[in-house]
């Protein structure tokens, strides 16, 4: 038996899996971000601890007997988050997450200082890593930067508590920007850049290695037999890929979590910083993941269900199966800047075109189309670097939406395949990785890609349709040297 927990933006979620990799159960509680300035995102770690714990606990009530059969767990994670720990290992201010826009003017003060970090880590310095949020505190809190001792990504705090040693995968650690991600290992030129060493990071693992064991009080309190061996697990990406089966070059998939992004496993780095290309290593050893990442997807959905007062599924349901001509109406889906390609934290949602005549649904499709078009910007931006995507998965909420997958095939301009339930995605990824940790059997032979259960194929007359409104979409969005206010 099984577990992965994956520490996501809104909620944690946890799942038990059993030897015939089949979910037994799931547990999610919710999470909460503040906002305590524009552009800033924020969580408190002490959540994170409350809101897994309580997972665990409520699975210990369902299926005690399963959950002390538990032999191996697995973490993933939303990266890049800062969790800044004092001495005694205590948190020092709430966690500064990935989509959190303060730290542009440190991006470039971090590139100037380190010159080698788009070569060494295959990544720009962009406001959602880690690094150059460190910067930032050093300036503006820095009796809280001289007081840190240790900096752990989100899930990296989890273990802490979990087994009370800091450790990190090296898919994680890529989105840290201390990673030279060719080495995997911590690059001691960027974190001194940073005015760190290397004595301030985790211990690094692969993603499928045994990273140490649940604590002893933990496994009594939940009943477990043994005490189980926690994995390196992996950023909630790479996790997803793991989940899906897509640990080999060309596997490309879109998740539409909270975030977004088009991914795709290589088994060498193909970097494209320039263009605001994502390069993580893989959370299965000697691969990595070139990626588009967009800051905003499933959450625009529920931003524009949260603004008219209906559930997620109340907006959907008029829309039907599939489009029958793209939405009267644009959206661009910047609501917490952008990454790939604009890297701009300034960026700002825009809905375009509205009329007396437009309608609820008008605008639901609009939202839906905007994150389908930034997705394609991210497919454009891979082609340049000599990614060509032929067909993708998709993982993550937003897949439960036919409509919206349908959306994508057009958009893109490819095959999309939807899995029974790709919202397990980077839970049971984790999971996986987890029981890696403790068999050493060869990753082929667990990381099976799920049954797909509908593919979407873009229709002829849609698809030329939306490839003539993608160049409109793009003049909607105005770099932020066009702009006359900025954040
Ligand atoms: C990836 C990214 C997000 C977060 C949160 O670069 O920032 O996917 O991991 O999901």
């Amino acid at each position: 038996m099984y577990l992965g927990i994956d520490l996501g933006t809104s909620a944690i979620k946890t799942v038990l899996v059993d030897d015939a990799q089949r979910v037994i159960a799931t547990q999610s509680r919710s999470l909460e971000t503040v906002s305590p300035h524009p552009g800033w995102s924020e969580q408190d770690p002490a959540h994170w601890i409350d809101a897994a714990v309580a997972t665990l606990d409520a699975l210990k009530a369902d299926h005690p007997r399963e959950l002390a059969a538990v032999e191996g767990i697995g973490l993933s994670g939303q990266m890049h988050g800062a969790t800044l720990l004092d001495a005694n290992l205590r948190p020092l201010r709430p966690c500064i997450l990935w989509n959190d826009g303060r730290s542009a003017l440190e991006c470039r003060e971090l590139e100037e200082r380190w010159p080698a970090l788009r070569k060494t880590t295959g990544n720009k310095a962009m406001p959602g890593f880690t690094a150059p949020k460190l910067l930032w505190v050093a300036k503006h809190e820095p009796e809280i930067f001289a007081a840190t001792r240790l900096v752990l990504l989100p899930k990296a705090y989890l273990r802490l508590h979990l087994s009370g040693e800091a450790v990190e995968d090296v898919s994680d650690a890529s989105g840290s920007l201390w990673l030279d991600v060719a080495r995997r290992d911590w690059s001691d030129e960027g974190l001194v850049a940073t005015g760190l060493l290397r004595k301030h990071m985790p211990r690094l693992v692969e993603g499928c290695a045994p990273a140490t064991t649940l604590r002893s009080e933990l496994a009594q309190r939940w009943g477990m037999t043994r005490r189980p061996v926690i994995a390196g697990g992996a950023g909630d990406n790479p996790a997803g890929a793991v989940g899906i089966g897509a640990i080999r070059p060309g596997a490309a998939f879109i998740s539409l979590g909270t975030s977004g992004a088009l991914l795709v496993p290589t088994d060498t780095i193909a970097a494209n910083p320039d263009r605001a290309v994502h390069t993580f290593c893989h959370a299965v050893p000697a691969m990595w993941i070139q990626a588009g990442a967009i800051l905003s997807a499933a959450s625009c959905l529920a931003w524009i269900a949260r603004l008219f007062g209906a559930s997620e599924a109340d907006l959907l349901q008029p829309l039907g199966a599939r489009p029958k001509a793209p939405s009267p109406v644009s959206f661009l889906p910047y609501l917490s800047g952008e990454r790939t390609p604009h890297d701009d934290p300034t960026a700002r949602g825009m809905l375009d075109g509205l009329s007396f005549g437009t309608d609820r649904a008008a605008i639901v499709q609009a939202v839906l189309e905007g994150v389908a078009f930034a997705l394609a910007d991210c497919r454009d931006v891979l082609a340049d670097t000599g990614i060509a995507i032929a067909q993708a998965d998709v993982i993550g909420g937003g897949s439960r939406s036919r409509f919206w997958l349908a959306v994508l095939a057009n958009v893109l301009d490819v095959p999309i395949h939807r899995f029974a339930d790709g919202e397990t995605g980077a839970a049971f990824g984790a999971a996986r990785l987890g029981r890696l940790a403790v068999t050493g059997e060869t990753v082929e032979a667990v990381c099976t890609p799920p049954q797909r259960v509908e593919t979407f194929e873009p229709e002829r007359a849609l698809a030329d349709a939306y490839a003539e409104r993608l160049p409109e979409w793009r003049k909607l969005y105005r770099p932020r040297n066009q702009r006359p206010s900025q954040i």
